[in-house]
């Protein structure tokens, strides 16, 4: 499949709201970290530090995609991917997360916006591929898939998930950024 039918297939259903997905601005930051906080607060798996991982990923360096959803005028949800290492040398790949939305505006097709956004971002960035370390029943819909082949220590394999543009798949284990430690 070419790239453009990569973009092509990646492209966002529409969503009843006038919810525009676009990137982050300075302005958005602390709107960000207060959804994400949010979000995380009554999820299932959290560990409290997801908005100051962000807030280091972006000191960093290394948010290489952050969007927002924003609904008139009001930040109501953020997805953002950073690089990563595969131990095997492969290079071009990148992590998905974390991502949030609103609890008030959850199971609405936001989340999903923003995931297909991201992933959209990282073709036209020609990235090799992308990991995700989250419910495969969530991220299974966007074509994550867990091969077993990329690992992230200390997790089941089932929630750690790759989409590849490129060929071959690499084989190894995953490191995510200092901001993740
Ligand atoms: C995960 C999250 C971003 C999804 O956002 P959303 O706007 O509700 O997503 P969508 O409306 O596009 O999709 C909702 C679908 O995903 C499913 N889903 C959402 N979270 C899920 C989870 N933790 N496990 C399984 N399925 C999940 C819903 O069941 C729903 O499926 P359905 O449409 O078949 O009913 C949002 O629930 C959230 O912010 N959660 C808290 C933070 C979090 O856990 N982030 C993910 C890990 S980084």
């Amino acid at each position: 499949m070419s790239r453009a039918d990569d973009l092509q297939n990646l492209k966002t259903p529409d969503l009843p709201d006038p919810c525009l997905i676009r990137s982050e601005r300075e302005c958005d930051f602390a709107a960000i970290g207060d959804v994400i906080t949010r979000a995380f607060a009554v999820a299932e798996h959290a560990s409290g530090t997801e908005a100051a991982i962000v807030e280091r990923l972006r000191q960093n360096g290394k948010l290489a995609v952050s969007l927002v959803a924003e609904i008139e005028g009001r930040i109501v949800g953020h997805a953002a991917a950073s690089p990563v290492t595969i131990s095997d040398g492969a290079l071009g790949w990148f992590g998905i997360g974390p991502v949030a939305v609103d609890p008030a505006l959850q199971r609405r097709g936001i989340g999903g916006r923003l995931v297909r956004e991201i992933l959209a971002n990282l073709v036209a960035l020609e990235a090799s591929g992308c990991v995700v370390l989250g419910e495969p029943a969530f991220y299974g819909r966007f074509g994550f898939r867990a091969s077993g082949q990329l690992i992230y220590p200390g997790m089941p394999g089932e929630y750690f998930q790759e989409i590849a543009w490129k060929t071959p798949i690499p084989s190894g284990i995953v490191g995510y950024d200092v901001a993740f430690e």
